[in-house]
């Protein structure tokens, strides 16, 4: 299922007499005696950069009219009018930037919500242009990465599965300018070409998570990311049922056993030219293609959501594709463990003893603690195949939505990885926050029969997040630097559609993912 594209390319020439069908400029909310256009006294709005040339066809009127439109400059806040030929461009749209910022030019993630903001807004238009405020010096092509990115994220839709046209629903924005000072640059045309490979790889893991779980069970999955992998020049790899039994990964078989749809797991791999820097990476992502809770069974209550249980998985995927398009100089390799949490006659069940990958055995508790099973041999095998850093991403626990809520992913394991994981999540608007491996977690989870048990052996969620770190540590070799990410809140966005967030899979952490390679890929 594959979703309207939106395609994006630069332009110098004068906004007011850019031949599209909307403009978009940036509004602050801020108090300022004359607006950045030198527009005159504005009252409580400032027009910011970019926006010069229209408030001059609008003789200076155009933050006046803004304010009797009810225009605050709030972010978010997006309002429209028609220019009726003062500039070329049929219609004007403001986006609130919120207060204007004591440095030249709004953060990033400002910058990123307003353009997803305005681009949804203007659904229904074909050929948008933006002219936003970027910033002439160093952070040039940071805030034009994010002017991109956003715009791409906000023109995004999922295709759906409508048997009738829908005459009434507004198309998605088909084709976004971005105003910038010189359209031949070098530096942002890299950007531009950048941010189709990230935002695109954004796109479509939003389009695997969308995608309805019947159609997309563990085989089929594996076909299409396989598909896309092989397209883009990675070398693939998929276990089958028959494979994954030989090789006695037992965390996935266990999983997959009470589905008639059979278990898979994916190997991807991106080797750079001339063999690069020399460091791997290995990148696991969760791929639960729906999680009933098997025999320890979920409450029907939103148990639909579940189709997003994949969303690790999809993001793994789908950042091997950005990675084969970008080309850094480290060796990446993803692991997609895929299986679908089914309650049957051959399901497993609480009580087993199930011997891993790496030959540990688990005692089975709760049949809905899944994808650390899946997971615990996905890392092992990676770990076998040689890796120096291992980041792990799964939607894993409704604990990490309790504690950190939908925005911020829980991040454990080695410290200095962690750190670098919430360092990439802040550079790149995917916010994600490092949490503790206690010991007492640990010893909670020691078990009367086997090895480990899979949860805290008194069934006490105490502490639920980490008990899943706590896990899958088991798994991870000693030589090896590694982060689990939990993204059980931040990859599925249930409400209405915000900044560059549309309704439903948000494809979090796929930025933060290619921003960790690029990082090793540089500094080792
Ligand atoms: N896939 C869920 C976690 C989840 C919850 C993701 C909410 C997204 C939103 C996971 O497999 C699960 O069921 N976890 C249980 C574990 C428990 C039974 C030990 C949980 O978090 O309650
Ligand atoms: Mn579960
Ligand atoms: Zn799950």
């Amino acid at each position: 299922m594959t979703s309207p594209s939106t395609t994006l390319s630069l332009v110098d020439t004068d906004p007011a007499e850019l031949a599209v069908d909307a403009i978009v400029i940036g509004l602050h909310s801020q108090t300022g005696e004359q607006d950045a256009a030198g527009g005159g006294p504005a009252g409580a709005l400032l027009l910011a950069s970019g926006a010069e040339s229209i408030a001059a066809a609008f003789d200076g009127k155009l933050t006046e009219t803004l304010a009797l439109l009810g225009a605050t400059g709030a972010p978010g806040e997006v309002i429209k009018l028609a220019t009726l030929g003062t500039v070329t461009a049929p219609v004007v749209a403001a986006v609130g930037l919120g207060p204007e910022p004591t440095g030249a030019a709004p953060a990033p993630e400002t910058l990123r919500r307003a353009a997803g903001s305005a681009v949804r807004a203007l659904a229904g238009a074909r050929r948008v242009a933006l002219s936003l405020p970027l910033p002439d010096d160093a952070d040039a092509a940071d805030a034009l990465r994010a002017v991109a990115e956003g715009a791409l994220l906000g023109g995004y839709r999922f295709a759906g599965y409508k048997t009738r046209p829908q005459p009434a629903r507004r198309e998605p924005v088909a084709e976004v300018l971005v105003a910038v000072p010189e359209a031949g640059d070098a530096t942002a045309r890299a950007e531009i070409e950048r941010a189709h490979a990230v935002a695109g790889a954004v796109r479509l893991t939003r389009d695997w998570v969308n995608t309805a779980p019947n159609l997309q069970r563990p085989p089929v999955f594996a076909d299409a990311v396989a598909e896309a992998a092989r397209a883009a020049g990675l070398a693939v790899e998929v276990l089958d049922e028959a494979a994954l039994a030989a090789g006695g990964y037992g965390g996935i078989l266990a999983v997959g056993q009470g589905s008639e749809a059979p278990p898979r797991l994916v190997k991807l791999t991106y080797t750079p030219e001339g063999g690069g820097s020399g460091k791997r990476v290995a990148l696991v992502g969760k791929g639960i293609t729906f999680d009933t809770g098997g025999i320890s069974i979920k409450p029907a209550q939103g148990m639909w959501e579940m189709k997003s249980d994949m969303g690790g998985a999809a993001a793994v995927g789908a950042t091997m594709l950005a990675i084969a398009a970008l080309k850094p100089s480290v060796t990446v390799t993803g692991y997609l463990p895929m299986a679908e949490n089914m309650p049957s006659g051959t399901s497993y069940r609480p009580g087993d003893v199930i011997t891993m990958y790496n030959g540990k055995k688990v005692e089975v508790l709760n049949t809905d603690a899944e994808g650390r099973m899946i997971l615990g041999d996905a890392i092992a095998r990676a770990c076998e195949d040689g890796a120096d850093y291992l980041f792990e991403t799964s939607t894993l626990t409704g604990g990490q939505v309790i504690s950190l809520g939908k925005r911020i992913s829980g991040v454990m394991g080695t410290p200095e990885l962690c750190e670098r994981v919430r360092a990439a999540g802040d550079a790149v608007g995917e916010p994600a926050w490092p949490m503790p491996l206690p010991d007492e977690v640990r010893k909670g989870m020691d078990s009367d029969v086997a090895d480990i048990s899979q949860v805290n052996a008194g069934m006490d969620r105490a502490g639920h997040m980490l008990q899943g770190g706590v896990f899958l540590r088991e798994f991870v070799a000693d030589d090896v630097a590694w982060a689990h990410i939990d993204i059980a809140g931040p990859s599925y966005h249930s409400g209405e559609a915000t900044g560059y967030w549309t309704k439903g899979g948000t494809g979090v952490p796929v930025r933060t993912l290619v921003h960790l390679v690029e990082d090793v890929a540089a500094n080792g």
